[in-house]
């Protein structure tokens, strides 16, 4: 069985098992899908397997699934590479891809300045907060900006070498970006975000202009590609600074942030899913803009909407010529 493949990147994550749920609800019923979930772990790529089968059975009509777990280290090009063999090797056609895989580097929280900002700026202080410490200078194995590789290099790398599935399979790549990715976060002098105190926002810049560079030739091969971004939800990624007191402190600001307007508290990760499974789901592809970014949210009563967004559009011709300029050196040095 195969029916419509779906390569989910970052599968075992909070928001990687909704996009997965509200994938399985979305469908064409007739559509079987066979769903490709990677990890970095073969354990934990079978733990999502398990969690997307349990909530099909759950259904009142479960659908056909098969799963595919799958090793991937977006901070390692040999483990790209052996990914991408491997899909090749199995699959002729992929027809959706999700870029859901994020690696953050927060070392911490400067409680000082998140009081700070909770007390002047509460709804700023729980949208875009400025009290995480982030580890800076880090490089990966292959010697690039860690979080670069793992949160853009990678993933871009991985669709360029698996170009001729998603052509057969005329695909929709749909990446995760974040309301957290203002032009600022991303010094045009160290796109590899190696001296950036904001890697991690810089790398969802990055995902922006890097759409914005790319869709259009993709689109004339037949592809889709679509840049969204959840809101803000309650990953199990926050559990590592948080304890149980500061946890349901920050779950109360944030009710209290979506109560007083603030639309991207999309809070559950199944309403944060929606815009990532919405722009698969375009009936004429043609007519809807590609050049938007899709937002994930919720009026203050907790029902969700789409909010699409403008992007700026700053640094795009650099940013198209820096990866496609990677690509190559990476393609002489794995000889691909
Ligand atoms: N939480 C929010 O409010 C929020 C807001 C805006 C955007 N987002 C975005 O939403 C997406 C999902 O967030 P989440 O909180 O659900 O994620 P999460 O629970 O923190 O999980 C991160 C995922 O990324 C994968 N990953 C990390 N580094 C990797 C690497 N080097 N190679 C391959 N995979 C790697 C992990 O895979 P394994 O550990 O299984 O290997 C895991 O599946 C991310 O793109 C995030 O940036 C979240």
């Amino acid at each position: 069985m195969q029916g419509k493949v779906v390569l989910l990147i970052g599968a075992n994550s909070t928001l990687g098992l909704n996009i997965a749920y509200r994938q399985i609800e979305s469908q064409d019923p007739n559509d079987a899908l066979t769903f490709i979930l990677t990890s970095r772990t073969h354990e934990r790529a079978v733990e999502a397997g398990e969690a997307i089968k349990r909530f099909n059975e759950q259904r009142e009509t479960p659908r056909e699934i098969a799963i595919f777990p799958l090793v991937l280290d977006l901070a390692d090009m040999h483990s790209i590479t052996n990914a991408c063999t491997e899909i090749k090797k199995t699959f002729k056609e992929v027809n959706y891809v999700y870029v859901n895989a994020a690696l953050g580097v927060c070392s911490g929280i400067n409680w000082f300045k998140a009081i700070q900002e909770v007390i002047t700026s509460p709804v700023q202080a729980v949208t875009d907060p400025h009290y995480k410490i982030q580890q800076t200078g880090l490089r990966s194995k292959d010697d690039m900006g860690l979080v670069f590789q793992s949160n853009v290099f990678g993933p871009y790398y991985m669709i360029r070498k698996l170009l001729p599935c998603l052509y057969l399979g005329h695909a929709v790549i749909v990446w995760i970006s974040s309301i957290r990715s203002d032009p600022t976060y991303l010094p045009l002098d160290d796109l590899e975000l190696i001296e950036s105190d904001t890697p991690y926002e810089g790398s969802k810049r990055m995902i922006d202009v890097m759409h914005l560079a790319t869709y259009k030739n993709l689109k004339s091969k037949g592809i889709y590609q679509y840049v969204v971004q959840p809101g803000i939800f309650v990953s199990q990624s926050f559990n590592v600074h948080l304890n149980i007191i500061t946890y349901y402190l920050m779950m109360i600001m944030f009710y209290l942030a979506r109560r007083w307007g603030s639309y991207w508290h999309t809070i559950d990760p199944y309403k944060a899913a929606n815009s990532a499974v919405y722009v698969t789901t375009f009936k004429d592809r043609d007519f809807e803009r590609q050049d938007l970014k899709y937002g994930s949210a919720t009026f203050n009563d907790g029902v969700e909407h789409i909010k699409p967004e403008e992007i700026n559009d700053r640094g795009k011709m650099v940013v198209g010529e820096f990866l496609s300029s990677k690509e190559e050196e990476w393609d002489l040095k794995l000889d691909v």
